[in-house]
């Protein structure tokens, strides 16, 4: 081997043992194998070597050019590994990892994107109102007279302005009806209010799903088709459904449903789940009115119309005793739905 290439090896190979971390390591590379360093700059000389010895002299620079770099590869992975140990001191990597705690969505969550996805698979489209409302909107449009006891200070928030909050997701039925034409087919989860005394199985503030269907030929048994689909996805394919006949001032008739269940650990027994009925053409008149047209003419346009209680729903679902579990958002209520 050349002997100035010999002498650039073996004084690399030194720099090389000598580095102490990745910094000295990266500077002995430059000075040997950089643009200026010395085995470049030995290299650079081939042209000055005489023909008969080029080739020798190139297999010695290659050789010490391989070496110098496996040496260098080889001090990367030491200095490496001396890291890696100093950052482990003091921690055993043997033992278990601790999991992280999953979220989950509040059964509530889960519930009402349940009901949604099963009324959606049937037609049904999101639609909103506010939950500040005007008396119209909440009570006289569906056929709810000044003295009815659903609009008494006893049972409903007022502000001064007169207007309330509302006491159930129906005025969304008026809010849609009032810019969409037949036909209509929506579902309104959101806020009710009422100024309940709050127990086991009310708060002031729960939550509901609306629903309407109106069109030229909706017909009561679309309504129960409808309705019985819905409660037999969300409770078991064999749920039986019962419709009772019941009072809403909107709809005429109107019934109430029933499931029959059996909640764990209770013996079956029917349960109220929701209020329904097909559309009072008192409501279509009221709005026709506002509308100054007759897009929803009581001769020629029918409806139906549900409304349920979607705490309810989950408490029926996860046999939950007491609905202020539902609001007071203890993870260790929570995660048992995760
Ligand atoms: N709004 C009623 C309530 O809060 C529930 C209800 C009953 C809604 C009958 C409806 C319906 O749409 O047709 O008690």
């Amino acid at each position: 081997m050349n002997e100035q290439i010999a002498t650039i090896q073996s004084q690399a190979l030194e720099l090389i043992a000598a580095a102490s971390d990745e910094r000295s390591l990266d500077d002995a590379r430059v000075s040997v194998l950089g643009k200026k360093g010395s085995l470049s700059l030995a290299g650079a000389a081939i042209k000055d070597v005489p023909k008969e010895e080029k080739a020798a002299f190139g297999q010695s620079l290659n050789a010490a050019r391989t070496a110098i770099t496996s040496a260098l590869e080889e001090k990367q992975i030491a200095l490496q590994e001396i890291a890696d140990r100093a950052a482990l001191a003091g921690i055993d990597p043997t033992l278990p990892g601790r999991s992280l705690p999953t979220g989950a969505l509040h059964p509530l969550t889960q519930i009402r994107d349940e009901a949604i996805q099963i009324l959606r698979r049937m037609g049904f489209a999101l639609a909103d109102g506010p939950e500040i409302e005007d008396e119209y909107h909440c009570f006289d449009a569906l056929n709810t007279p000044a003295d009815h006891p659903a609009r008494n200070e006893k049972d409903t928030f007022y502000f001064n302005s007169g207007k309330l909050l509302r006491t159930h997701t129906s005025s969304v039925q008026i809010r849609t009806m009032e810019t969409a034409a037949p036909p209509i087919r929506i579902i309104a989860p959101g806020s009710a209010y009422r100024r309940d005394e709050i127990d086991a199985t009310h708060l002031s503030v729960f939550n509901q799903l609306e629903g309407l269907y109106v069109d030229t030929d909706v017909t009561l048994p679309d309504l129960k088709g409808t309705l019985e689909y819905f409660f037999r996805e969300m409770f078991g394919t064999s749920t039986e459904v019962r419709f009772r006949p019941h009072f809403f001032p909107f709809t005429e008739p109107s019934f109430e449903i029933d499931v029959k269940l059996q909640i764990k650990g209770q013996a079956p027994r029917w349960i109220e789940v929701a209020g329904c009925g097909m559309v009072d053409p008192a409501v279509f008149e009221s709005i026709n009115a506002t509308r100054k047209d007759n897009a929803l003419c009581p001769e020629s346009v029918t409806g139906f119309a549900f409304g349920m209680g979607l705490d309810r729903l989950a408490m029926i679902r996860w046999a939950i005793k007491d609905i202020r579990l539902l609001i007071e958002n203890d993870t260790r209520f929570l995660s048992q739905f995760a």
